[in-house]
């Protein structure tokens, strides 16, 4: 640290035994103070780390009141001479810890009232205590640290992209509706009463407005809202590393997006997959893990039973398959061995995902057991139990439902399974997940975008797809997964107006929707677009991970709490009524606004 020499010569977690003898000046806050015998110690905290003050009987009097008055979290400056520890009061737990400062001089800058919570790692405070004093979350070093660590990986990540040729540009927040499937947060507009922005749930549209623009190779690290079901890993407001290139493949775009992650793989976990990382299609990531989002350190595998189901007299199946539906399971090694409840938890983790239940059976020395025993005597119980390649000790779950609730409830044994097992593996695994559908079906059997009507698909797939076709069509998106989160997502996009007004036509989407939606992208693509994809990475969930932090919240300097409020700010809040007034609005009912977050001081 460079101290402004009129303020401090060191940082707090500076002064090492060379330095002793010397005069120093520190500032920091008081993180604790004790009193032994009319010796008063302090020890004094900022970003670089903590240090111990003495005061005694050789420090000034004016000096010792000050320190007798100190508080935790008040600010002061402290002058003195450094000099080494008794070696009896050496703290190897402190890179300081041989050193303390002989206070001389002493100035109270600011005092503090009594924290809400301590300012210390080991003390766990409830998160929204600690979101809504954020400032003071901020002062412990796990905080600090995680957001030192992500304003250098954003350094990183612009280095890497600078030097393959990208240019950096900044997009409206205020613009027209995006289409990534949310809800948008509006912005009212003053001066035109009663329309409104929309802020943008991705770069999408500007990003591919610069590649008409010929800017070739477009990064953004950019601000992303979404009005949306919040889950763990979801906040309403988050940040993408966003790209965009011309003239390109996909291995062009995964080439670039493996680089940056490996750069910063390397950087904050030491070591990083080997690239190209491995890939696999989308249809391969659901027969055999059951889930677009893998987690390739579980090892476990689902198997498709359909071929030997039927032939089992076991009604279940039989109606799931008679109604078109799957009959798939997994075979966990040395799974007889967990209890009753054990595998009683791994059907309830499967009726949550869905599924109205789960079918099991151990293998054991001495036959079949569990209750889909009786269904697997004779051969075709051993040609069933052979599709698994089940062994003695093995417990085999099997899902027969629609694929809808069948996949969702596999993928939620298979997690559990390999947790109760103990099998995820501890090294970081990375995957592609490729050639996703264009289309997905809605339980209302409407189509909608698998990512989003931008997405090209497969040029083999294009005429059955101008044909109507939905199912089965193909798409040139991918997705990049670590450790079962999906980092992030990218296609080649449509360059060609017909074909995008065709998907929009089969996404229901009618030309005048399409104008007022996306009208200035088909406007753009009258004057040449060139052939164009790319990628954005989820920075806060790709930095959780590579940090190695709780949740994204804590990777996030100023985050909002699960329902999308900011317990710091108190937003959302009301406005005075003039206000709305002037924007053209009235407030038909206010929401009872539980648990406000106050603005108060605590
Ligand atoms: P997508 O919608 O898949 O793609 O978003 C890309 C990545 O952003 C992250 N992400 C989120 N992170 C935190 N909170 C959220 N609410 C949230 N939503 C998404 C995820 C996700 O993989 N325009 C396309 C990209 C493209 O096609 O180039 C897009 O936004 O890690």
């Amino acid at each position: 640290m460079t101290a402004s020499a009129s303020w401090r010569t060191h940082g707090c977690g500076q002064p090492r035994s060379e330095d002793q003898g010397e005069e120093l000046l520190l500032c920091g806050w008081v993180h604790s103070r004790r009193d032994h015998g009319g010796i008063a110690f302090v020890d004094l905290r900022d970003r670089t780390g903590l240090i111990q003050l003495v005061g005694d009987e050789d420090s000034p009097e004016e000096a010792r009141q000050s320190l007798e008055s100190l508080r935790s979290e008040d600010v002061i400056q402290a002058g003195g001479l450094l000099r080494l520890r008794d070696a009896e009061n050496i703290n190897p737990d402190l890179a300081t810890g041989k050193v303390e400062l002989h206070v001389r001089s002493l100035k109270i800058l600011s005092r503090s009232e009594t924290p809400p919570f301590e300012i210390d790692d080991r003390i766990e405070a409830p998160e929204e205590l600690r979101m809504r004093h954020r400032y003071l979350d901020l002062r412990r070093p796990r905080m600090r640290g995680y957001v030192e660590a992500r304003s250098k990986a954003n350094q990183m990540l612009r280095q890497v992209l600078h030097d393959a040729d990208f240019t950096e540009v900044e997009t409206p927040i205020l613009t027209r509706s995006t289409p990534e499937g949310a809800r948008d947060y509006l912005v009212p507009s003053r001066i035109r009463t009663g329309e409104f922005y929309a802020l943008p749930q991705s770069p999408q549209v500007f990003k591919q407005l610069c590649m008409v623009g010929g800017l070739d190779r477009y990064f953004q690290i950019a601000r992303c809202m979404r009005d949306e079901d919040l889950r763990a890993d979801r906040q309403p407001e988050f940040t993408q590393l966003d790209l965009e290139m011309s003239f390109i493949e996909e291995i062009d775009i995964q080439d670039v997006v493996e680089n940056v992650v490996s750069v910063l793989m390397e950087a904050f976990q030491g070591a990083a997959p080997s690239k190209p990382f491995p890939r696999i299609t989308w249809q391969e990531a659901m027969d055999r893990f059951a889930t677009d989002k893998p987690d390739l350190r579980n090892p476990l595998e689902i198997v498709d039973l359909a071929e030997k189901a039927g032939s089992l007299g076991f009604s279940v199946y039989d109606k799931v398959l008679g109604a078109g539906g799957l009959v798939r399971g997994i075979k966990i090694p040395a799974g007889a061995a967990l209890s009753r409840k054990e595998i009683d938890s791994l059907e309830t983790a499967a009726k949550e995902a869905g599924a109205g239940g789960a079918a099991w059976c151990k293998v054991t020395e001495d036959g079949v057991t569990g209750p889909l025993a009786r269904f697997l005597e004779g051969k075709t119980g051993a040609a069933f139990l052979g599709l698994l390649d089940a062994q003695s000790g093995d417990l085999v779950v099997t899902i027969a439902d629609q694929a809808r609730k069948a996949f969702p409830a596999l993928d939620a044994i298979r997690r559990n399974a390999g947790e109760l097992k103990g099998l995820v593996g501890e090294e970081s695994k990375v995957v592609w997940v490729t050639d996703f559908p264009l289309f997905e079906e809605g339980q209302d059997g409407s189509w909608t975008p698998a990512h989003h009507p931008f997405t090209a698909p497969f040029p083999e797939d294009v005429p059955a797809l101008l044909e109507g076709k939905c199912e089965g069509i193909r798409s040139r998106a991918y997705d990049l997964v670590l450790d079962g989160v999906e980092l992030g997502s990218g296609s080649i996009r449509v360059h060609d107006r017909n074909l995008q007004e065709s998907i929009f036509s089969i996404l229901g989407i009618s030309p005048e929707e399409a104008a007022s939606r996306f009208g200035h992208l088909l406007t753009a693509f009258r004057y040449g677009p060139p052939p164009h994809g790319g990628f954005a990475i989820g920075l806060d969930r790709l930095y959780a991970l590579l940090f190695g932090a709780a949740s994204i919240r804590d990777v996030i300097a100023f985050p909002k709490t699960s329902s999308g409020a900011c317990p710091l700010t108190g937003a959302p809040s009301p406005v005075d009524s003039d206000q709305v007034e002037e924007l053209g609005l009235a407030i038909l009912e206010p929401s009872p606004k539980e648990d406000s977050p106050s603005t108060s001081p605590a």
